[in-house]
Parts: C-alpha cells; structure tokens; sequence
C-alpha cells in the first residue's frame, strides 16, 4: 500500500463514520458507532497498523493522515451528539405534562414587617409637615440619654426607664442600650444652630419584657425649635399627625404628666380609635387611648445643648412605633409582631 491507496482509503473511512452517526438515534449507539472507528481495535487503528509496512520516510505523512481523519471523525461524532442532545431535550418537552401556555403562578413577593410599614406611614406623615429626618447611636452615653435631658445623676426620675447598661472599658464614659430617642435631641441640638424641626426614628431598649412591652422596641422622637414656638405648635401638630394616621374624626387631649426635659409636660391621648370615643372594651371604657408623651422643651436642655431659653422655645415628643401599630392594625399582643409567623405578617 501506498499513500494515496492509504489517504484514499481514510477519507472513505470518514465518508462511512458521518453515515453511521447519521443513522444512530441513541447517544449511547453513537457512542458505539464511533468506537467501530476510533476505538481501540477500531478501523482507525488497525489502517494505522499498516504504517509498518511502508518506508520509514513516508512514515510522518502517514501519521498527519491519520490525525486529519481522527480529528474529522471526532468533529461528525460531536456534532451529531449535539443534535442528538437537542432531540432528546425537544423529546421531554413535548412528553412532558407541563402546559407552556399556561400563566405562571403568582410569586409571593416579601412585603415589609407590619413595624416597618407603620414606620414608614408616620415618617411620611411628618415628612410632608417639614420634618427633617435624624438619628443618633443605639449604644449611648449616659450623659445623651439622661444628663443632658435634665435627668440628674441618681434621680429617681430614671426609674422610669429600665435601662440596660453596657459594661464600660477602663476610661470610657458610661454606656448604655438608649432607652429612648430623646437623645437624638440632644444630638441634634449640640450639632445644628436653632432653628431645627427633626423626627428621629429608631430602636431602643428597656428591661422590659409583657403583652405590651418588649425589651427592644422602635420610638419616633420629634423635636421642633425655633423663635415663638408655644403649645398651640405642639396641639396644631400632633391634631393633623392623628387625624393623618386614624382619620379626620380623631380627636386628642393632653393631660398633665412630667418628664424632666419638658415643661409643661402632657401624656397625649387619641379619641378610641376602636369605638370613636363611646367607651369600649380596649379603651377601658374611657373613649380614650394613649398615644404618646410630650411637652415643651425644658431650658435646661437648652442650656446643656448650647441653646439661648431666653431665644427659643420649642416642643417635643415621642411615640412608640408598636404601640400605634397594635392599635392602627388591632394587635392585641406586641410578641406577635417579633415571632415572624408568616401566618401573621401576611396579612398586612
Ligand atoms: N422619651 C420619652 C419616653 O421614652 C417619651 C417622650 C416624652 C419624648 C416627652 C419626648 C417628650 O420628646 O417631649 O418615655
């Protein structure tokens, strides 16, 4: 044999191998199919083993030859797999049952945490009044949170607030988990000159733990300062906050109360949101249902903050993000709103 004989007989030997891949419809059959060629007692081969037979010089050319052919056949043998491939993914799709045209199942798309849509509903309340939106640190000091709001070291007006302490480094100042958002106040006042009108939402903490109480729980703290700020400031805000959140029937009352960085102080209440005022079960039969704390800016918070009493006067308050959110969404229980049963948070 010669080379041309041996080419000639190559290319008829890759004519033969695209037939029989064409003729597979199995992968596994044109795994077979290409074996009878290219496998080790292959047709491929054993052509090979004619080499011996011929000149060592012709030898190099034999072996190019015999590489062009492998490399053919291995190019019919994947291209044919890929059909092949295809066939058989077309095959399960159409035996399938799945119905193509049908629509798809509506996904369920998380929606926000009742909180966090409550907060979200009184922050956008106070926004539109004006209300620059601040915040503050959640490990405080104890100077933010209660010297500066007028609470003296040792008063026993903090036991209105069981505070959490944070074990304190040698040197550091005291620490503390904020008890309230009060100290945005303070914060803000000692970094902005007057005027300022800020709400302060955030988390704070009290060693607290029943059906209305948690020891983690969201406040929004306000705080309005300017030139000829009275009362009427305060009752004219909080009167269009409520009727916002409950409705434009909702009424309130202010009662006397004391906090040591307000004075006046008043505890605000909201006509019963559930009853409209008659007397209910959940307003006590009062009519009435308390919302949130508030006053007018003591001057000796001013004066801690670096703020002329003798310039400005202000109001100032603070309301709890659960407390609104039991009552606007009727939650009778605050634990439920931390559970994350999603039973629960699927229906807000
Ligand atoms: N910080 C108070 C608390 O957590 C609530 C409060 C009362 C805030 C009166 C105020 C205020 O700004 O004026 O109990």
């Amino acid at each position: 044999m010669n080379l041309a004989d041996l080419t000639k007989q190559l290319d008829a030997l890759a004519v033969e191998a695209r037939a029989d891949f064409e003729l597979t419809s199995r992968k596994d059959d044109l795994v077979q199919a290409k074996n009878k060629f290219l496998g080790r007692k292959g047709l491929v081969k054993s052509m090979g083993a004619t080499v011996a037979q011929l000149p060592p010089e012709e030898r190099p050319a034999v072996g190019r030859e015999l590489n062009r052919i492998k490399d053919l056949i291995e190019a019919d043998f994947d291209a044919r797999m890929l059909q092949l491939d295809r066939q058989e993914l077309d095959a399960r799709l159409i035996a399938s049952s799945a119905d193509l045209t049908l629509p798809p199942r509506g996904e369920s798309p998380a929606g926000g945490h009742p909180l966090i849509q409550i907060e979200d509903e009184l922050i956008r309340i106070f926004r539109a009044m004006g209300f620059d939106v601040a915040s503050g640190p959640e490990i405080e000091t104890d100077l933010h949170n209660f010297e500066y709001l007028n609470f003296p070291p040792d008063h026993p007006a903090r036991d209105m607030q069981d505070t959490m302490l944070v074990e304190a480094l040698a040197g550091q100042q005291d620490l503390l988990l904020r008890t309230h958002t009060s100290p945005v106040q303070v914060r803000t006042m000692l970094k902005y000159k007057p005027p300022v009108r800020i709400i302060a939402p955030g988390v704070v903490y009290r060693h607290d733990h029943d059906q209305t109480h948690s020891p983690v729980f969201r406040q929004i703290e306000c705080l309005h300062v300017d030139k000829g700020i009275t009362l009427s400031h305060l009752k004219g805000t909080l009167t269009h906050f409520v009727r916002a959140l409950f409705g434009a029937q909702t009424r309130i009352r202010l009662r006397p109360s004391f906090f040591p960085f307000t004075e006046p102080s008043a505890e605000v209440d909201v006509s019963c949101v559930f009853c409209g005022g008659e007397g209910c079960r959940i307003c006590k039969q009062t009519g009435w249902l308390e919302i949130l704390g508030s006053g007018m800016v003591d001057p000796n918070v001013y004066l801690a903050c670096g703020y002329d009493p003798g310039e400005v006067t202000g109001y100032a308050f603070g309301l709890g993000v659960e407390r609104v959110a039991m009552l606007k969404l009727g939650v009778p229980d605050i634990r439920t709103f931390y559970e994350n049963d999603v039973r629960f948070l699927e229906q807000f």
